[in-house]
């Protein structure tokens, strides 16, 4: 067999300025295959890595990012528009146009309140979304208040993460908004490690376990805290 460019970028074997694994690449991929969208909704372009895949298998691709060196980027992708603004002021724009999408990643600011918001817009404009970083709490939570009172369908680690250098991350969540939660497949054995992952991370990394969240607050000017006496003494 051989390699072609395009199967050792799929691979994680040639760069392509994905920002994730090789299996969420790898299942990013697999699920574009079997969807087939026509049109494509993105939330975080960054170096283009994720949007390249949509621009291959979607006719339309909108992407939003609020980094204006995207742009350069963007347009050697021809069938992908990218809005250079904040998520928040891209859902009006694209409300205002009467919009739908069959796919959304959500993938932009990694805080709880923007990552519920940016879910509402998913729940609200497309078929089907695909949430990264799934496994990091604060991204979980955001996906959990989104969803709060709602009978959706989400799938929290269709894709797991795993615990990182710098705490948990990765991973994709899968929402469809048109489905309610029994509509999972009966078959389910598996007992999700993030919970357990998550004590090992907050020993190991617990500011990043719960930035943006009391704790992680706390923690953080504990340690400033302790940092300053600690110099002060050297
Ligand atoms: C993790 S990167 C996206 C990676 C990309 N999806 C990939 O896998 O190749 C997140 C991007 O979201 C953008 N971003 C962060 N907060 C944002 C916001 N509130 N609105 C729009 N873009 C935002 C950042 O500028 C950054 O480029």
């Amino acid at each position: 067999m051989i390699l072609t460019d395009e199967t050792k970028r799929a691979l994680a074997l040639a760069p392509d300025d994905c920002l994730m694994t090789a299996a969420e690449k790898a299942a990013l991929i697999g699920v574009l295959h079997q969807l087939r969208p026509e049109r494509v909704l993105e939330f975080g372009f960054r170096f283009g890595g994720s949007c390249r895949w949509f621009s291959e298998f979607a006719r339309e691709v909108v992407s939003v990012d609020l980094d204006p060196a995207c742009a350069d980027r963007a347009r050697a992708l021809p069938n992908v528009r990218l809005l250079t603004m904040r998520t928040t002021e891209a859902a009006g724009v694209l409300r205002r146009e009467g919009r739908r999408f069959d796919f959304m990643l959500v993938d932009a600011d990694h805080s709880r309140a923007s990552v519920c918001a940016d879910v509402a817009v998913g729940l609200e404009l497309a078929d089907v979304v695909l949430c990264h970083d799934s496994y990091n709490p604060v991204v979980r939570a955001g996906i959990r208040q989104a969803l709060a009172g709602r009978d959706v369908y989400c799938d929290l680690d269709f894709v797991p993460g795993c615990l990182q250098s710098n705490g948990l991350w990765g991973g994709f969540a899968l929402i469809l908004p048109a489905l309610d939660r029994t509509a999972r497949y009966n078959y389910d054995p598996r007992v999700s490690a993030q919970p357990w992952l998550r004590c090992v991370a907050l020993v190991r990394n617990p500011a990043a376990t719960y930035v943006d969240t009391g704790w992680g607050r706390l923690i953080a000017r504990a340690r400033g805290w302790w940092k300053k006496r600690t110099a002060r003494r050297e």
